[in-house]
């Protein structure tokens, strides 16, 4: 794997941080202070400039109103998540939907589709998030980057390949809430990156699923197995 510059940390679970070539540090799902899995030295961020959310479970914008009011990120996100982070006190949103594409400092962001739900629980309420997305990032340098979010395997990964040919791909496997490996060796097939970097196992009970599994299943593409705080480069 080549990132020709660019800096990607696993925080654990979904979350991750990436650094560009040109210094802006981008967070996908801001759940870090209250991730058991984030290693305690990598609680406290230097800085960022733009924050992406897939979706409104707790496991991946559970720190979005504290890092969005400490840092005064770019946040983006499909229209009824970014607003009601807004209500809560992020200054900057972007709203975007699915199938666009915008400029975020540094970096393009493209919207794209995932299988799951997405209601934000504020205090007792249930609150409707818009629909889950992911995520595919294209770097100055040329570099993509697809983070899926949470999501089953769904035969439009396809085109996912065909329109933006993402690198690297960020899968969940942990199964249970999301594909396992068995829906990931599939999705592999779909998206056909160089790179799968497995996340969203191991955090919960529930979340069963390993990245030993997938490599079982996976032989014809690099399965990067890495540890909360790790830094690829
Ligand atoms: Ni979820
Ligand atoms: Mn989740």
């Amino acid at each position: 794997m080549n990132l020709n510059g660019i800096k990607l940390t696993w925080l654990g679970h979904a979350t991750f941080r990436i650094e560009t070539p040109g210094g802006q540090t981008v967070l996908i799902e801001p759940w870090v202070m209250g991730n058991p899995k984030c290693p305690e030295s990598e609680k406290e961020l230097k800085k960022v400039d733009v924050m992406l959310c897939t979706h409104g479970h707790g496991d991946h914008i559970g720190d979005a109103v504290a890092i969005a009011k400490k840092y005064d990120p770019k946040v983006v996100g499909i229209p009824e998540l970014v607003t009601w982070l807004k209500n809560k006190g992020a200054k900057q949103i972007l709203p975007m939907n699915k199938g666009g594409t915008q400029t975020v400092g540094d970096i393009k962001v493209t919207m794209v589709d995932a299988r799951h739900s997405s209601g934000i629980q504020d205090g007792n309420e249930g609150i409707y998030g818009g629909e889950p997305c992911g995520y595919v990032i294209e770097f100055e340098n040329g570099v993509k980057i697809y983070h899926a979010g949470d999501t089953c395997v769904f035969g439009d990964m396809q085109i996912i390949r065909e329109i933006y040919a993402p690198e690297i791909a960020l899968l969940p496997i942990g199964d249970h809430y999301t594909m396992g490996p068995r829906e990931a060796a599939y999705a592999c097939n779909l998206l056909k990156p160089k790179t799968v970097i497995p996340m969203h196992f191991g955090t919960f009970p529930q979340l069963t699923g390993t990245p030993a599994e997938l490599k079982k299943l996976v032989t014809d593409i690099e399965i990067l197995e890495m540890k909360p705080g790790q830094t690829v480069t």
